[in-house]
């Protein structure tokens, strides 16, 4: 399943969008455009429906709370709406549609209630749920909670809650895997950077563990040619999970190394391919290129390519980025791209123009045409002290 449209209105700083998406969602725009919020909104409907410490309350009280959620520019509109349709596949029709809008109860507790939820089962033309309904009147404390949330309630929509709930969102930053034992094990909810990555391995069956990380270790050499023999290994002495690889060089006795001197780049991409050979919900990503040379940065899409197309189930992801280099790939079909644009009225969410296509499969690259569009419109004024 993967979600092929996303509408907004007044989440954060996007007041009013609505766009396509396809298997890969290549999220571009400056700074501060709004990048990391437009794939929030996916962790949200996920820390709603997921089936421990989910719920609607939560979920917004994680976030600061609606003052912090709603977008500044919204005025007098209070409600904030999410609405995404569901497809089996790219190109097919949508077979759900999900909308839930909610505010400010606006009294002393600050709760936060449902304006309206609406589940419909596109392949039926069925509506399973309109809310508010007779309950939701009767019983104010109902509308505190979604129905997404309430296994009582979403019975006949459980396979789409499931896939929300599932929702996966890694930031991986090796340094918290490289120097875990000196941080102690303090970690998030939902291991948003990665720390529990080599766990994870820890508990894969032994054969799918070695055979995922052959296919991790092939795709890899592009990136570390001497380095070979990707496999997981316990430290015998404190029962700790680690990767381990052998790394030839100029010296006769090539030697192997843990994960803690793997190059970050090299760690943060191991992190990502065993990720999308993981699991079959949706995938966030953000910013693959960190840590990574250029000319490694211009592989990413191939890899992610790579392992989508070896994994058993295809996993749709969102990737946020700013880079050039990666944008350069001419095999990255240009509708992947969705092109944020700050806006007085809020950021503006662009699906690729026409235009831009056509100059695109003319032969010119994403970097090219809709990279300079998602820059800083007031770079070149900057006045640096350092000029
Ligand atoms: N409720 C809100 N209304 C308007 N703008 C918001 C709201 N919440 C956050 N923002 C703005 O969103 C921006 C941060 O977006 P973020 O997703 O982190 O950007 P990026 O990932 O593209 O760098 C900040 O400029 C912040 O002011
Ligand atoms: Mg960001």
């Amino acid at each position: 399943m993967l979600i092929t449209r996303l509408v907004l209105k007044n989440w954060r700083n996007f007041k009013n969008i609505d766009v396509h998406l396809r298997e890969r969602v290549y999220v571009i725009g400056p700074n501060a455009s709004g990048k990391s919020n437009f794939l929030d909104v996916l962790r949200f409907l996920r820390d709603i429906a997921k089936a421990e410490g989910g719920g609607l309350q939560k979920a917004v009280k994680d976030r600061g709370g609606m003052t912090k959620l709603r977008c500044l520019m919204a005025r007098k509109d209070t409600e904030i709406l999410i609405e995404v349709e569901i497809s089996e596949r790219v190109d097919t029709p949508a077979t759900w549609k999900y909308s839930l809008g909610f505010r400010s109860e606006g009294k002393g507790a600050q709760r936060v209630i449902v304006s309206r939820e609406r589940v419909e089962d596109l392949v039926n033309g069925a509506v399973l749920l309109e809310r508010p309904v007779e309950a939701d009147k009767s019983d104010p404390e109902m509308r505190t909670q979604t129905h997404l949330e309430q296994i009582n309630t979403n019975k006949n929509f459980r396979e789409l809650a499931d896939f929300f709930a599932n929702v996966t969102y890694l930031h991986l930053v090796p340094q918290l895997l490289k120097h875990a034992d000196q941080l102690g094990g303090y970690r998030l909810e939902d291991d948003p950077f990665g720390q529990a990555f080599l766990e994870r391995i820890a508990k894969t069956p032994e054969k799918t563990q070695e055979s995922r990380l052959k296919k991790i270790e092939k795709v890899l050499r592009v990136c570390v040619p001497n380095m070979r023999d990707l496999r997981f290994k316990r430290d015998e002495i404190k029962g700790t999970p680690h990767l381990e690889a052998m790394y030839e060089h100029w010296r006769p006795e090539a030697g192997w190394q843990r994960e803690d001197q793997f190059s970050d780049g090299t760690l943060r991409l191991l992190g990502i391919m065993w990720s999308l050979l993981e699991g079959d919900s949706l995938l966030l990503l953000e910013e693959p290129e960190l840590s990574l040379n250029e000319d490694i940065v211009r592989q990413i899409h191939k890899l992610l390519w790579s392992m989508q197309r070896q994994a058993k189930y295809r996993r749709q992801i969102f990737i946020t980025t700013h880079s050039e280099a990666l944008l350069e790939d001419q095999s990255i079909d240009a509708r992947e791209v969705i092109r944020l644009e700050p806006n007085k009225n809020g950021t503006l969410a662009h699906e690729t123009s026409e235009e831009d296509l056509k100059l695109i499969s003319a032969g010119y690259t994403i970097s090219e045409v809709i990279l300079p569009k998602a820059k800083p419109a007031k770079m070149d004024q900057l006045n640096l002290p350092f000029q």
